[in-house]
């Protein structure tokens, strides 16, 4: 059986008021380190939203990870990046866009990317494992943008790490501070259910809602004692209360506007798998997250609702379609609405067109779209013009939005044609592929092209560089690998290169633009490396 996601559709609406369609959005990407649930959770969103068709089957979540490997595969197959698909789809009167990042080996800077489109980040955490590397490096992007970050504890189901601990563990190693919104009551075997902070209730697990919507969970007040006791056992109840009244003297106290600005996380707990906790927190997350927001262009913030149409693009896709070699330019709508039948202007391009082919991409179905409003994700054809952070606006106007930073690669390696003879195509292969940013490319500080170093986020990236290298360019390269795993940006411009003494395992090079960078083997490396160079100033993200 596949999946079917039924197509949100704009068009079938009778849209009224546009505010009022902009001010319904939310959008947000959800992130996690690969297995910790995020999958699973997604699905019984959509679940609620109404946009999942199981057909009654308790097996939801396989089919629906089959549907999106399928495509993935196919993916694969053609060598080229997978995609973050958007899933849009409406509960209780919102109007709601999930940006899916792609984990496991698909990680790459697209993943970051795709963050820098969301107003707002749900954070999947499993309740036995606690913080683990892939959340950390994505939540390092919520932060710099100070967005609002979520947090979901997963799979209280299964034994998990102690509570108490759990949250301090978010705090130290993410440095945000937490405001339980709800307090689980044991786990695993002894999992009973959640207390909710706000309507001081206890619900209570029960897992045969599995695979389906939730609804016979039962809510006690914690003031009645006796059903509490006969629902949760009297030792349960003695160390709720003993955990209630800690939490409330010494936790964070709930407060919108910190969490709005990023600087404290809303912390509940469920187990996605049974579908426990999920609804709870959907309709608590829609009260706490921001409408679309504004976003900082180079005449100042652009408002959502007041300015008229405007996007930028954080993401290129090549080859969505093997017979044609076409690109995929993802934007995000930033304020407005988009209306296919009116001219744009592609403000870097310096051009006034229409978007072709406008299209929502949920998964492996593409939907034409004629119209969609900010706070919405669209895919438009790329004939070759679109650059990542480019800005489109309404024909009469001229601003530029900020652009998108260029994130650090992780995995470095020397690049060389087979065939020497190919050299022009070579080059002119690795550059497009790069400007698309599936790659970054750096030569040696004080050399020509002739050494060409590929750095990537995920090493998927260096089969899909091979693979297009030969398949769109007719070039086979040679990918030798590098020690470093940490590269930095020099802040300082003013610094002489010639002269900064890093370690020996050091490495100075360039990006396209001559912007001086450096390559470490460790983080030690790096520390030694500022220690010997006063008012140095390195960055872990470039600017572009
Ligand atoms: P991801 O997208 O973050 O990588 O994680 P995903 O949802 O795919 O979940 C990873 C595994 O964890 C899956 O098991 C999934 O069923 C399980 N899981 C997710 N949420 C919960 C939960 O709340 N409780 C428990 N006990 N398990 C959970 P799998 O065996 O890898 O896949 P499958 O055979 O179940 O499809």
């Amino acid at each position: 059986m596949r999946i079917r996601y039924q197509k949100a559709s704009l068009e079938d609406k009778n849209v009224g008021n546009y505010a009022d369609e902009i001010n319904r959005r939310r959008t947000f990407a959800i992130i996690s380190h690969p297995d910790a649930g995020k999958t699973t959770l997604t699905e019984k969103f959509l679940l609620y939203g109404g946009a999942i068709n199981l057909a009654g089957s308790v097996k939801g979540k396989a089919t629906a990870r089959h549907a999106v490997s399928d495509w993935m595969e196919i993916e694969k197959e053609r060598g080229i990046s997978v995609t973050s698909s958007v899933l849009q789809f409406e509960y209780g009167g919102f109007c709601i866009n999930i940006l899916d990042t792609p984990g496991h080996q698909d990680f790459s800077e697209d993943t970051y990317r795709t963050l820098m489109a969301a107003d707002s980040a749900v954070m999947v955490i499993d309740a036995s494992k606690g913080v683990e590397a892939q959340t950390r490096k994505l939540f390092k992007v919520c932060v710099m943008r100070h967005i609002p970050i979520f947090t979901f504890i997963n799979k209280m189901d299964r034994d998990a790490n102690d509570t108490f601990e759990l949250l301090d563990d978010i705090e130290k190693e993410l440095g945000i501070a937490t405001c339980p919104v709800n307090w689980p009551i044991g786990s695993g075997k002894n999992f009973k259910g959640v207390y909710d902070r706000e309507s001081r209730c206890v619900i209570t697990y029960s897992d045969t809602e599995k695979g389906t919507k939730e609804g016979h969970a039962t809510r006690i007040p914690v003031t009645e004692e006796e059903m509490l006791t006969a629902q949760i056992g009297a030792k349960n109840r003695v160390q709720l209360m003993d955990e209630i009244e800690l939490l409330d003297g010494a936790s964070a106290p709930y407060d919108l506007a910190q969490i709005q600005a990023g600087d404290l996380t809303p912390v509940f707990f469920g187990s996605a798998l049974t579908n426990f906790g999920v609804e709870i927190f959907l309709q608590h997350f829609l009260k706490m997250t921001t409408t679309p927001l504004a976003r900082r262009a180079d005449i100042g913030l652009i408002d959502p609702v007041e300015h008229d149409f405007s996007a930028f693009v954080f993401k290129i896709q090549a080859n969505m379609n093997k017979a044609h070699r076409d690109r995929i330019a993802f934007m995000r709508i930033c304020s407005g609405r988009f209306d296919v039948s009116e001219e744009v202007k592609h403000v870097q391009g310096g051009k006034v067109m229409r978007l072709s082919q406008p299209q929502q991409i949920m998964a492996d179905e593409r939907k034409i779209l004629s119209e969609a409003y900010a706070g919405d994700i669209i895919g438009v054809f790329d004939p070759g013009i679109f650059a990542i952070g480019d800005t489109i606006c309404m024909p009469k106007e001229e601003f530029a939005y900020e652009g998108i930073p260029t994130f650090a690669p992780e995995h470095f390696a020397r690049v060389r044609q087979i065939d020497t003879m190919k050299r022009k195509q070579f080059v002119k292969g690795i550059t497009q592929i790069a400007q698309e940013g599936a790659i970054q490319i750096f030569q040696e500080f004080n050399t020509g092209m002739e050494e060409i170093i590929v750095g990537v986020v995920g090493v998927l990236q260096f089969d899909v560089l091979k693979y297009r290298l030969e398949n769109e360019y007719n070039v086979e390269i040679k990918l030798e690998n590098l020690p470093y795993e940490h590269i930095r940006w020099i802040e300082n411009k003013e610094i002489d290169l010639d002269k900064l003494t890093g370690t020996s395992d050091m490495k100075k090079i360039k990006d396209l633009k001559g912007n001086p960078l450096l390559l470490f083997v460790n983080q030690w490396s790096i520390g030694m490396t500022l220690d010997r160079n006063e008012g140095l100033i390195l960055s872990e993200f470039g600017r572009n």
